[in-house]
């Protein structure tokens, strides 16, 4: 199916194909930048971040900005009339006015999904509250093909707030779709995945286990996926002090993994990973960044029908 024109909301409403089509794109442009660069020259891009950001807001005004167009746009409520009371619906019915493609990260579970059905142009969820964050996983995705040349056959182990956090809770059930993935889930009794989750890949028959224990699950992982603890989730404070430090991965941690284990992290980092891991090869949430922007031009060059 054609992905011109659509929206992209919820991280199950590309087909394997279709997304297999946005991450092939991805990588031609990598390997030919200069070929893109007008590619959406006078077209533009509205990025509404009615939550905090800097990777997902950069990410995506930086692909924006490489392919020739513009970016208008605010990254805090406050400077937004939302802070005169204004609703989503409004807002989103007068920026489609002005733009071609919006992309949105509120704090309001399914707020993307109202916007899309009150826009004239494509909708982008760039994060709504704990719920998804399906760009976040075309980046894990196109990182995981990059560095272990298959999206089959892999054991994946999800450490750290697997309850509130979204990438997490959009790759599970994204790459699940692939033949041969199975999850390792680590983390405490009180951030486990969402019951809706589990169901989901039980009806899907798909094999995981729940632990508690990372060092036990190490040696099995080909992708280890590390979150922080979303602290603004919370809803006190000591809660979250006590959960933030359970697991850190060090590099006496890695000893017993594998050689060609991929470690990714959707970023910010919090205390999850010590820096001497940013040595260690097999760390590569750096590059991961990097697969954001480029994943993300071709997700915009196919909304807009331009490739
Ligand atoms: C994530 C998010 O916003 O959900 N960050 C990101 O988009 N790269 C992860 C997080 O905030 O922990």
């Amino acid at each position: 199916m054609s992905l011109t024109g659509r929206n992209l909301i919820n991280t199950l409403d590309f087909s394997v194909d279709d997304q297999g089509e946005i991450l092939a794109l991805a990588n031609q442009i990598m390997q030919n930048k200069t070929q893109y660069t007008h590619l959406l020259d006078a077209v533009v891009m509205a990025s509404l971040f009615f939550e905090p950001s800097t990777r997902t807001r950069l990410s995506f005004e930086a692909a924006m900005i490489r392919l020739g167009g513009s970016v208008i746009g605010f990254s805090e409520q406050n400077s937004s009339s939302v802070s005169k009371g204004e609703s989503v619906s409004d807002t989103i019915r007068t920026v489609c006015r002005y733009a071609d493609l919006i992309v949105m990260r509120h704090p309001k579970e399914g707020a993307p999904h109202i916007a899309a059905s009150v826009s004239g142009v494509p909708v982008i969820n760039a994060g709504d509250g704990g719920r998804e964050h399906p760009t976040q996983t075309l980046t894990d995705l196109l990182t995981i093909q990059n560095k272990l040349g298959r999206l089959t056959d892999l054991t994946i182990g999800c450490c750290g707030d697997l309850k509130f956090g979204r990438t997490v809770h959009s790759l599970v059930k994204n790459i699940s779709r692939y033949r041969g993935v199975r999850f390792f889930f680590i983390s405490p009794e009180e951030l486990k995945i969402p019951q809706y989750l589990r169901s989901h890949l039980q009806a899907n028959g798909i094999d995981f286990v729940e632990t508690t224990d990372m060092d036990a699950a190490m040696p099995s992982l080909d992708v280890l996926y590390m979150t922080r603890v979303q602290r603004e989730r919370f809803f006190n404070e000591e809660d979250y002090i006590k959960l933030k430090d359970l697991y850190i991965l060090d590099t006496s941690k890695l000893i017993s993994a594998k050689p060609e284990l991929a470690i990714l992290h959707p970023l910010p980092r919090v205390n999850e990973i010590t820096p001497d891991v940013d040595n260690d090869s097999r760390a590569v949430y750096f590059d991961q960044v990097e697969y954001g922007m480029f994943v993300r031009m071709a997700l915009i060059a196919k909304l807009l029908g331009k490739a």
